[in-house]
């Protein structure tokens, strides 16, 4: 039997990370985001799910629920005292909160990624990333924590601050409390979420997907980067990808808000994240809105697409300029 007060499932957020060491402000910071999804979990079980009328820097259209969940976290980051600047996907710019960087962060979110699936009912998510400081255009292995949440079924909070990665969920009173600690991802996996489309697939993700499928991987693709990065790390194998595709040589998925996070955490549980020819969390970016291709999963697998990338799209390329 549980002794009373001693189970697992008695961790909260809070206490884990204060157990764990982490300084009070970063304490602070990752609860005070937990804090702030529960006011998006609120606004996508009961709001609008119409568009706002405006589009964000991609040319992507926002809907109304894009707009409320930047602002939430915007204000509730604002008002923490522990954040220096702060960059949302939904803005242009960064967004400056105290000149004064001593002991203060620098975050970069992403806060409602996904979310051309709000209206067909599939997961959604929040992902965030931070730096000790002021400085934000910087390369993600400089990041001191990572999480992200995932408002699906149930809601389920993912962090690392380079101490592993501790799965928490949600319950009825809306507190996170620690359901597994230091997960692992194993080196091959039989799953694979593929994004893109197949048809602009270069000759070296053709050629690795091919290999993917005679080897009888499972194909497991939701549409929405956070569940299917949950899906990864708590299957605990796997592999996600969004290529560089013909005609467009940057992917998708975008490197400060949605890559760099979870490169971090995947790299934790002992995966790896690759463009296709290095590791993610080695770019150094260019620009706050810069785009990356992805391979992130298990490692074998990640080594396996770098690998057919390298021989028929690199080299290839170098013989016919
Ligand atoms: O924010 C980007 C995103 O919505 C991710 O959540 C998802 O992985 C990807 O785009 C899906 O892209 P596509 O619509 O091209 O499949
Ligand atoms: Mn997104």
């Amino acid at each position: 039997m549980v002794e009373p007060g001693k189970s697992k499932f008695q961790i909260d957020l809070r206490r884990h990370l204060r157990e764990h060491e982490v300084d009070d402000n970063l304490v602070h910071l990752i609860c005070e985001i937990a804090e702030a999804s529960k006011y998006i979990i609120n606004s996508i079980r009961t709001g609008d799910l119409g568009v706002a009328g405006t589009s964000n820097l991609y040319g992507e259209q926002q809907l109304a629920l894009d707009v409320l969940a930047d602002r939430i976290l915007r204000k509730r980051l604002d008002h923490s005292r522990v954040v220096a600047n702060m960059m949302s996907e939904e803005a242009d710019e960064i967004i400056p909160i105290s000149p004064d960087c001593e002991g203060k962060y620098s975050v970069a979110f992403d806060p409602l990624d996904g979310s051309s699936l709000v209206d067909v009912n599939l997961a959604v998510g929040t992902i965030v990333s931070i730096f000790s400081g002021c400085d934000l255009l910087q390369s993600g292995r400089n990041q001191v924590a990572a999480m992200y949440i995932l408002y699906g079924p149930r809601t389920t909070l993912v962090y690392s601050t380079g101490n592993g990665v501790h799965e928490f969920s949600m319950n009825h009173l809306m507190e996170f409390n620690l359901v597994r600690e230091n997960i692992q991802i194993g080196k091959k996996g039989s799953l694979y979420s593929p994004g893109g489309q197949r048809n602009l697939y270069t000759p070296g993700t053709e050629a690795f997907v091919q290999q993917l499928e005679e080897r009888g991987v499972k194909l497991r693709y939701s549409g929405g980067f956070v569940p299917d990065i949950n899906q990864v790390l708590l299957k605990g194998q796997g592999i996600f990808f969004y290529p560089h595709l013909k005609g467009k040589p940057n992917g998708k998925l975008r490197l400060l808000f949605e890559l760099s996070p979870m490169a971090f955490l995947v790299e934790q549980a002992g995966g790896a994240a690759s463009t296709g020819r290095g590791p993610i969390l080695d770019v150094e970016p260019e620009h706050i809105h810069d785009r990356s291709p992805v391979f992130i999963g298990s490692k074998d697998d990640v080594a396996l697409a770098e690998k057919f990338i390298r021989k028929l799209d690199i080299e290839k390329k170098k013989v016919a300029s």
